[in-house]
């Protein structure tokens, strides 16, 4: 379980990946107190709190249901120019990212993200008319904090992601000083995760009760 060469590695990463759909499959939790708890989290690291333009993914399945803390994001940076998210649009192995409207909250709580629609794969993406928009469209040297997805993660950030490799090969376009940060529950942070030479690196690891450090000052 590491950077060495390893013919069993991608069948060890398929076997962990079945293990945390498990797992998360399994849990019971309060969709909006966890995305009010990571967000809280998330909010005490330096770089998060000073950057302007953020790189979001939108959750899917049993990913942190980043959706439902936008709306409370958007509130506390109201009326600042420099702000804006971008959400991802997949194509065939390559992620673009477009700026989104602003995410409404709904009287119940859920959260409405004009401008996106549902993928064939079920995901919300920056719908033709979000995409079509002039100034939309965000380059990866301007982001200054990236919110990364992934099955697991360990306390030195390695991550494994859903095997596709979208972020493996997004993350080294990002500007070095950028925060490369990860969303994940508890149940997700393992001893050690197996990788290779591709699997990029996380900076820290945000869960609904704490921090995890990596490798940089964050
Ligand atoms: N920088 C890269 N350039 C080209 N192919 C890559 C790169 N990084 C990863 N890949 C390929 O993408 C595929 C999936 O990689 P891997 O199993 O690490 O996915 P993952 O990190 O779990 O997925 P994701 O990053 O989408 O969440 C592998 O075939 C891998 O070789
Ligand atoms: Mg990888």
């Amino acid at each position: 379980m590491n950077t060495n060469a390893n013919s069993s590695l991608p069948k060890e990463k398929q076997r962990l990946r079945a293990q945390i759909n498990k797992t998360l499959a399994q849990l019971h939790y309060d969709r909006r107190q966890i995305a009010k708890n990571v967000l809280e989290n998330l909010l005490l690291l330096d770089k998060f709190q000073k950057a302007s333009t953020f790189g979001v993914f939108i959750d899917f399945r049993n990913e942190i249901p980043t959706s439902l803390f936008l709306p409370e994001l958007y509130r506390r940076r109201k009326g600042d120019a420099t702000f804006s998210i971008a959400a991802p649009y997949c194509l065939d192995s390559d992620m673009i990212f477009y700026r989104i409207p602003t995410p409404v909250e709904n009287a119940d709580g859920t959260t409405r993200l004009p401008g996106l629609e549902r993928s064939r794969y079920g995901v919300l993406e920056p719908n033709a008319q979000t995409r079509a928009d002039g100034g939309a469209l965000v380059q990866p040297l301007e982001f200054d904090v990236m919110i990364v997805p992934g099955l697991a993660f360990d306390h030195t950030g390695a991550r494994l992601g859903r095997g596709a490799g979208f972020y493996d090969r997004y993350l080294p376009l990002l500007r070095p000083d950028a925060l490369r940060v990860a969303v994940a529950f508890d149940e997700q942070i393992l001893p050690e995760v197996p990788h290779d030479a591709n699997d990029q690196f996380v900076d820290a690891i945000v869960t609904p009760s704490r921090i995890i450090r990596a490798n940089r000052p964050v």
